[in-house]
């Protein structure tokens, strides 16, 4: 036993035992002031089995009890479909289990950037100064959030990307590997960046672009269908 260790400060669970979960191990395991008590996943053939040595305790939905009955201080959901994400971070939240955001030792962030929960911020990524990062973002391997940049709530940006000064990504988008933006554009919510993409101008909501520079491949959706969209949900 390594008695030079600090008690843990918190106790987390991954919701999603896939290959982004396994990323979040990985950066959890950095952090010595986290315990990671295992994992939760929908497919039931893996409950009950282990990954990287720790256990697969149950379904997302068993969320609740399984938090309380291991003490866990909070969840990261660690699902790489930007939708399905922010869907079960609300649900989390309705059940009463913290959300918990997991920051590898490596990133290099502003001390006046703001981090939302739910964040996964991966090795060697850099958060510039005045950066907002939403809620249930993930920025992967080794891109760059520069200085002003506001990243929506549940986007995903790739490993590699490069997001120049000032920019807006609304709630929702995806930035492909490798992709680069220019300073002061607007990602739409949920569009879709591919691989590579240089963008250098708006990129309308729900439309998918992909080159150099970027073009549509796919009609953004009509003005009225997003507005229709972003409507607080019917309960
Ligand atoms: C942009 C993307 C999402 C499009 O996927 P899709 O909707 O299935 O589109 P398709 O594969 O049908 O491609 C549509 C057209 O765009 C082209 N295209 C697709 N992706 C492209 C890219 N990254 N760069 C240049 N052209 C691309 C295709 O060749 C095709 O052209 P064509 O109509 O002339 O044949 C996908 O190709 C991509 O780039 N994904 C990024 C994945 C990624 O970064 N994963 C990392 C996870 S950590």
């Amino acid at each position: 036993m390594d008695i030079t260790r600090e008690p843990s400060q918190r106790t987390i669970l991954i919701a999603g035992a896939g290959g982004h979960g396994r990323v979040v191990l990985d950066i959890l395991m950095h952090d010595r002031a986290t315990e990671v008590l295992g994992f939760l996943d929908n497919n039931r053939e893996i409950i009950g089995r282990r990954i990287d040595g720790l256990p697969v305790h149950g379904t997302i939905a068993d969320l609740g009890p399984i938090a309380e009955r291991l003490g866990a201080t909070g969840v990261v959901i660690a699902i790489g479909d930007n939708g399905v994400r922010r869907g079960l971070a609300r649900q989390a939240e309705r059940l009463g289990v913290g959300l918990a955001s997991a920051i590898h030792a490596s990133a290099t962030i502003a001390h006046n950037a703001t981090i939302g929960r739910n964040v996964v911020i991966a090795a060697g990524t850099v958060v510039c100064a005045n950066c907002q990062i939403g809620d249930s973002v993930i920025l992967n391997t080794g891109c760059i959030i520069d200085h002003q940049t506001m990243i929506g709530e549940g986007s995903h940006i790739c490993p590699g990307v490069r997001i120049a000064g000032r920019v807006k990504v609304e709630p929702g988008v995806f930035v492909g590997i490798g992709a680069t933006v220019v300073p002061k554009v607007t990602l739409g919510c949920e569009a879709i960046i591919g691989a590579g993409a240089v963008v250098i101008e708006d990129v309308p909501p729900m439309a998918t672009v992909v080159g150099v520079p970027a073009k549509s491949v796919r009609r953004a959706a009509a003005d009225e269908e997003v507005a229709a969209m972003l409507l607080p949900a019917r309960v």
